[in-house]
Parts: structure tokens; sequence; C-alpha cells
């Protein structure tokens, strides 16, 4: 029989203080050690966006998450072929008050807001080249059977009893609230209304009675991990930010709702009159992917990797890992953590009537060139600000005129009139710097330039592993940049293709530059795919040369055949990535405001 608990409102956020009249049993919560399994233990790994609320339309923020849940997942994907051994799903969080009262005041049903707006979500991804293998909602029969098997686990192994909850609680946010969280703002009418202090969103009072987890049993055990793990929550701020929360109190939470208060989620097995918390069913969807209950989950899990936003922390961070500890399961094995993205310095809300469409800008700035801009500004440790300003000039200086300048300059009939990656001369650039002789042209900077391309895939993947996505690609910017100055220094335009003393110099400075074009083509793959696409197939590189382990960048020079030299380039398809047009009315009125 379960007891019933007084459950006072104090402590962190999100969770509730019991005084506890059960027995509290010593237990060891089991784990597979997360961190000693690597991902690339046999070569799995399974990534996730948080699943998205359905009560709004999405906006760029929401298609920033999936972005860089997408561009992990497509870099794992080089690094590690073959592309079948990741799984990556986003999806939509579909239950709770906050869609139960969206939908009363869109004058729909719950089913009918969800189909509509879900779908608005897989539209856009679709329209992204969100690269996912799946996509759940939690209202699918095969999520509620997760759910309700993982509480089951949780009930069998004794962590779930029934406690009176009294508190605040926030709908819009869909977590309880302590008091000193809570501020009193005056509100439409004049009177003076209870917010929540992050958010600014309403709270409002709460007393029933529901059933509580035991998460204050998890301290130490979530301590153990992050200290054994220290790059479980990554950039490493985040990391610091949980184990300070771990500090404070971690009071047990309340995971179900009186039904005739929330009908719309899951109903706790065997007992009707409760529905399941919406932060636990929400949870659960990354176990609902992978198959779970079934046990070919176990082959996903936990070579996980959850993309999440800093709202969301304490949810994936705490909650997530003790209620899996406690179903005698592993945490995942990383958390990636990113910032928001704010409008002319504002945060994005539907009242302020500032919230930027995400599929409006993917029509402007094309696909690519907005993924591009997304990953390539978006700082993960802080929030940054959006304005269409700032996407022009940085596409059109990056893309435009550095990558597509660069791409013509060495492929345009003029200067390339066979059409084909021409032969690199050792004599002329050969391996060991400083060399001097009537044949050798290269000079000090070009050896730099030569250092920089090759470690640049090491450079990517670390920035990657530490989810600094901008910091890759402001490497190969920066890498870009050096081989146009490499071009500009040689100016190959000067040398004739007829002189045998020009022509096996000329044919190594676009050799030399094509081969970096080449690795740029092959590191931009998970954030342009089509613009890397139109890269690779101008410079005559198949399908099966795309991969970071096949990249070998500039082998002649390191003593090795190269495969490329000879090759016919590919068709010339036009600009790479065109100026955006000045005359564009919606342009002009980005230049003004
Ligand atoms: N449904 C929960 C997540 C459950 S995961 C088991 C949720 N949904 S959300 O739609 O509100 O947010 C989804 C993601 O979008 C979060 O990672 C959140 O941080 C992110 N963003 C929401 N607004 C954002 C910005 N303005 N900028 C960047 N990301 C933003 O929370």
């Amino acid at each position: 029989m379960l007891r019933v608990c007084v459950l006072r409102l104090l402590g962190r956020a999100g969770t509730g203080r019991v005084s506890l009249l059960e027995d509290s049993r010593p237990r060891h919560y089991c784990s597979d050690s997360p961190g000693n399994r690597d991902l690339a233990g046999d070569g799995r790994a399974y990534f996730t966006t948080p699943i998205f609320y359905v009560n709004a339309a999405p906006h760029i923020g929401h298609l920033y998450s999936a972005l860089l849940a997408d561009a992990l997942c497509r870099h794992r994907r080089l690094l590690v072929p073959p592309a079948a051994a990741t799984r990556f799903s986003p999806g939509t969080d579909e239950h709770g008050l906050k869609i139960q009262q969206a939908a009363a005041t869109a004058g729909l049903t719950p089913t009918e807001l969800c189909d509509r707006v879900s779908a608005q979500f897989q539209q856009l991804f679709q329209k992204a080249g969100i690269s996912s293998t799946d996509f759940i909602r939690t209202t699918e029969a095969r999520h509620r059977l997760a759910v309700q098997h993982f509480w089951g686990v949780l009930k069998a192994q004794g962590l779930l009893y029934k406690g009176l909850y009294e508190g605040w609680y926030c709908a819009s946010d869909e977590c309880f609230l302590p008091e000193t969280k809570v501020a009193w703002q005056p509100g439409p009418s004049g009177d003076s209304c209870p917010v929540s202090l992050e958010s600014g969103h309403p709270v409002s009072w709460t007393k029933e009675e529901n059933y509580i987890f035991r998460l204050s049993e998890f301290r130490k055990p979530l301590q153990r991990w992050l200290w054994g793990n220290p790059q479980a929550i990554t950039p490493e701020p985040f990391q610091h930010a949980v184990l300070q929360w771990l500090e404070e109190d971690l009071p047990d939470l309340s995971v179900s709702r009186r039904s005739s208060h929330l009908h719309w989620g899951i109903p706790v097995p065997g007992d009707d009159s409760q529905t399941i918390y919406v932060w636990l069913d929400a949870l659960v969807n990354y176990l609902t992917v992978i198959g779970y209950p079934n046990s070919e989950f176990k082959s996903w899990w936990p070579a996980t990797s959850h993309i999440i936003g800093k709202d969301i922390l304490k949810f994936h961070a705490i909650y997530w890992p003790a209620l899996l500890l406690g179903a005698g399961m592993s945490p995942p094995h990383r958390i990636y953590v990113h910032s928001h993205w704010t409008v002319s310095g504002q945060k994005m809300s539907k009242s302020l009537g500032n919230v930027v469409d995400p599929r409006t800008c993917l029509d402007r700035y094309t696909v690519d060139g907005f993924r591009y801009f997304l990953l390539r500004q978006g700082v993960p440790n802080w929030d940054c600000d959006y304005y269409d300003e700032k996407v022009v000039k940085l596409l059109d200086s990056e893309l435009a005129d550095a990558l597509g300048g660069l791409l013509n300059r060495c492929t345009a009939n003029k200067i390339n009139p066979s059409g084909t990656y021409p032969a690199f001369c050792t004599t002329c650039f050969p391996s060991e710097p400083g060399l001097v002789g009537p044949s050798v042209r290269a000079q000090t900077e070009d050896y730099a330039l030569v250092s920089a391309v090759t470690t640049l895939p090491k450079q990517v993947a670390d920035h990657y592993d530490n989810f600094q996505i901008y910091k890759a690609l402001e490497a190969v910017s920066t890498c870009v940049r050096q081989t146009n100055g490499f071009v500009q220094r040689h100016a190959p335009w000067k040398l004739n293709w007829e002189s045998p003393v020009d022509a096996p110099w000329l044919g190594t400075v676009l050799h030399v530059a094509l081969e970096c074009l080449r690795v740029f083509g092959t590191l931009l793959q998970p954030v342009t795919p089509n613009l890397a696409d139109k890269l690779l197939s101008r410079l005559g590189v198949s399908a099966r040369e795309r991969s970071i382990g096949e990249l070998h960048f500039l082998p002649r020079f390191y003593g090795h055949p190269c495969p490329f030299e000879g090759r016919r380039l590919g068709p010339e398809t036009g600009l790479l990535f065109p100026r955006l047009d000045q005359s564009k009315t919606w342009l002009v009125k980005a230049h003004r405001t």
C-alpha cells in the first residue's frame, strides 16, 4: 500500500520536499558505466533533439536545436561509416497541461492541435535537411507502452510513493516551483499575479495527491556519474552548474497529476485517477525511439547524445539520469547544451510579435545558407542575437565571396582550360621547407597553409566533440581565407600553361587550392550538405571519397600517389553560392532597420 505523505514545496524549482513517513531503505543503483562504453565501441551512436511542444509553430530557436543535432550526427557519420550505425530522432511533445490549455484556447481538440503543429515541425525539418532516422510523437501507441513500462519498473524498484503535493505549478514551463522562484507582478487587469521568476510565465497554486519519485536518493549516484565523466555535460560550465545544483536541496519529485485536472496525458498504470507528469512522459521518448522495452534498445543505450537548450538542463541532467539509474539503466553518454537566440536583443515571444519564422529564412537565404548562418553564429555558451543584416553579411562574405570565389578561381575555363585536376610538382613544392633551387617556388607561408589544412580535420573533430561547431566553421573559414591568400600570392592568372617553366608550378598552385577545397567541401558536409555536394561534385570527388577517413589531403606532398591527378573535373553548375540579391525588397528593409 502506498502511504500518503505531506509534500511541502521547498528547495529547487521543479521538486517538492517530503516529510518522510516511510522507511527509506538504502539502495544501490546499478549502472554499466556510461563513460566507459564509448560511442565508438561498436561504432553505434544515437542522437536526439528535445521533443518540441506543439502549443505554437516552430521558430528559429527550435530549428537551431535540431540543426546542432543534425550537424553532430552527420559529422559522426563521416567519421565512422557506415551511416547505418547512427540513429537520430527529433519529435514532438504533445501531452500536458500546456497543450491541453493551448488547444482549448484555439478552439481545437488536443488531437487536432497536435496533428497540425507536429506536421509543421516535420515539414520544417524535412525542408531544412534534418537527416533524422525517425520522428517521435508522444501520442503514439509505441510511446505509451514504453512510458507505462518504465513507470512499472520504477514502481517495482520501490521508487514511487503517494504524497500530498502542495505548491506552485507553471503550466507554460510544465514544472513545479519553490516559493523562492515565484514573484508577484501586476497582471492584465492590474491586480497582482504570481509568475515564475525565471521565465515570467504565470504560475498557479496546486494541492493534490500525486505519485512521488524518490529523487532525493540520487544525489550521490548523480555526483559520482558526473565526477567520473567530466565530459558528460558539454560545454563545461553547464556540467559545473549541475554539480552546483547537486550541492543544494534535492527533494523528491512529483511525477503525476490528478486526471480530473490533467486528462491529456498517459494514465498511471493501474490508477486512472492520475496522469503521468509530462516531463517523465517526454523524457522516455528517448527510449521509445530505440525500441524500449524490447531488448533491441540495449544496443543503442547508453551510446546516446542528447542535444538540448539550457532551459531544460535540469530535466535532462538531474531528473532523467536519476530516473534511468532508478530503472537500472545508465545515464546518457553525452548531454550537449546550447544557449538561446534572441531577436534584436529581446527574447522571442508571440506576445512581443518578434518570432522569426524559420521557413521564411530557409526560403530567403537557401537551406544551406541559413543552416550555415545559425551554426556559424550560434555560440553554445552564450545567447546570440538574430537580425537579417547579419545573415546577409556573413553569407555574402564567407560562402559567396571567399569559398565560391576560390572555387571559381581554380576551375574557371580561363585558368584551367583542360578542366582537370592538375598534377602536383614535388620539385616546385618540395616536402621540406627551406630548400632552395631554381625550380623551387613554394614560400614559407605556403607551408603554413599546408600545415593548417592538414590539421584541420582533427581540429574540426575536436570542436565537434566540445560542441563548438561555430569554432569548427571558423577554423574552416580561416583556412579558406588562407587559401585565397595563397592563390592571390602566386597569381596563377599571370602564369602560362604554354611555358615549360610556368606550367608545373601553375598546375601545382591549382592542385594545392583544389586539394584545400576538397578538404573544405568534405568538412562542410554536416553543415551545408547541398553546397558541399555541389563543391565536391565540381571537383570530381565521388560519393565514396567523401568521408573524413578518406580525406588524405595533398598525398603527393606527403610522398603518396594522388588519385585525383589528371581526373576530369565535374560539370560546371553555376555559382557555388550566389550573393544575396540586393534588390530584394525584404533585404532593403533589413538594411534600413
Ligand atoms: N518539450 C520540451 C522538451 C522535452 S525533451 C524531452 C521543451 N520544448 S520546447 O519546444 O519548449 O523547446 C525545445 C527546444 O527548443 C529546447 O531545447 C529549447 O531550449 C529550444 N529553444 C526554445 N527557444 C529557443 C531559442 N530562442 N533559442 C534557441 N533554442 C531555443 O522544452
